[in-house]
């Protein structure tokens, strides 16, 4: 019989105990049993579940050097994704949001089967998958989908929650990617799949009457529309507005969804910014990147209440929009994003 040996966890500044157990990394023992905690990408790539190691024996698996800097782990700062424990151990969380621990759900994994695959655009598919049973989840959030032959890759459902057994998903193919490129290649309907989840901290924050930013780019739609269809449906009226960043109008879509959203919402407005209309006469739109017309129109629109921003999609637009956002009157804390990371292969 194998004999699993187990160590407890303590969270300071909450007071939170669980246990973890040895070769598995603490951030998989939290989700395991409920408990919600900072988090983005669960590979050491993108630092959103950096704490400080207070006391114990813990072995630091290989992790980027963007998400944790040698000095940083010199002062005793771990990656919760990337962390053993070999000993009980008390960590500080320096990111705690206390709504998130209260909203947690436990992630499980659920037998899926490919139902449709849809052309939005030159590089961008959608995905629609249906699982075995209901996934609960907040708008935001995503799984970990697994194909056959094993690739597993992070997809943000597109949908609301309140259709939790069919999830779709707005997926960037990459060329030679191995699940996206598969969307094209191998992938057909009724292929098993499985999704597990869910997973990540940018999700819908309710009952706020600020106004409500959504900033992506490319497949960073995927989360932004499953927010924003949850908002159309809880019926909470705040000004709205969804700024997307593409480079050409050749790869703009879902214009008539959000023209329909429109008539519905009394203050909301989709601005698509296009980085590379300089030849377009056609484009009476925004241009430039994504980051400069949102920090256009922070300046010239006059919001009244405090301002939640959420932002999904390439690493580097993200790093562009969050200094734009503080230097703007954005609290911190009311920023909520998911770095698409790409897989570590
Ligand atoms: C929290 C989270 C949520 C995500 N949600 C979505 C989503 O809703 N929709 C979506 O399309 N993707 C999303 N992603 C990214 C997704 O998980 C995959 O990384 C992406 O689809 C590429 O996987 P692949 O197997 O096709 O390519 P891979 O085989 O992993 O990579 C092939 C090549 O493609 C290029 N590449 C891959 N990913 C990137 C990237 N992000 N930026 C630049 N070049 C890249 C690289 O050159 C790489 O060598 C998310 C990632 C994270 C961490
Ligand atoms: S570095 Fe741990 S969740 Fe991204």
């Amino acid at each position: 019989m194998t004999v699993i040996t187990t160590h407890k966890v303590r969270f300071e500044p909450v007071g939170v105990e669980m246990e973890v157990e040895e070769g598995e990394t603490v951030l998989d023992a939290a989700f395991r049993q409920g408990i919600s905690l900072a988090h983005g990408c669960k590979e050491g790539q993108c630092s959103s579940c950096k704490s400080l190691l207070l006391d114990g024996d813990i072995e630091l698996l290989k992790h980027s050097t963007f998400a944790l800097l040698e000095s940083e782990r010199d002062t005793g700062h771990i990656l919760l994704c990337k962390t053993h424990a070999y000993s009980d151990v008390t960590i500080e969380l320096l990111n705690f949001d206390e709504d998130l621990m209260r909203r947690s759900i436990p992630v499980k994994s659920y037998d899926a089967e490919l139902v449709h695959i849809e052309h939005l655009t030159h590089d961008i598919r959608r995905l629609d998958i249906e699982i075995s049973k209901p996934l609960k989840f907040w708008a935001g959030q995503y799984v970990d989908i697994t194909i056959p032959g094993g690739v597993t890759r992070a997809f943000s459902m597109a949908n609301p929650p309140s259709d939790g057994q069919k999830l779709s998903f707005i997926i960037k193919k990459y060329p030679q990617g191995a699940f996206s490129a598969a969307l094209d290649d191998s992938l057909k309907p009724g292929d098993k799949l499985t999704a597990k989840g869910p997973y990540g901290t940018c999700f819908r924050r309710e009952g706020r009457p600020g106004p409500m930013l959504l900033i992506g780019g490319g497949s960073g739609m995927s989360p932004l529309r499953s927010i924003l269809m949850d908002h159309l449906e809880s019926g909470e009226q705040r000004p709205v507005r969804f700024f997307y960043g593409a480079r050409t109008q050749e790869d703009l879509f879902n214009l008539e969804e959000f023209a329909a959203i429109k008539a519905k919402l009394p203050d909301f407005k989709f601005i698509p910014a296009l980085s590379m209309a300089d030849g377009d006469a056609h484009w009476a739109g925004e241009r430039g990147f994504v980051h400069e017309v949102l920090a256009r129109h922070l300046k010239s629109e006059n919001f009244a209440g405090e301002i939640d921003a959420y932002s999904c999609g390439p690493p580097p637009m993200i790093d562009a929009i969050l200094p734009v956002l503080q230097m703007n009157g954005v609290e911190p804390d009311h920023i909520y994003f998911d770095k698409f990371t790409p897989a570590v292969r």
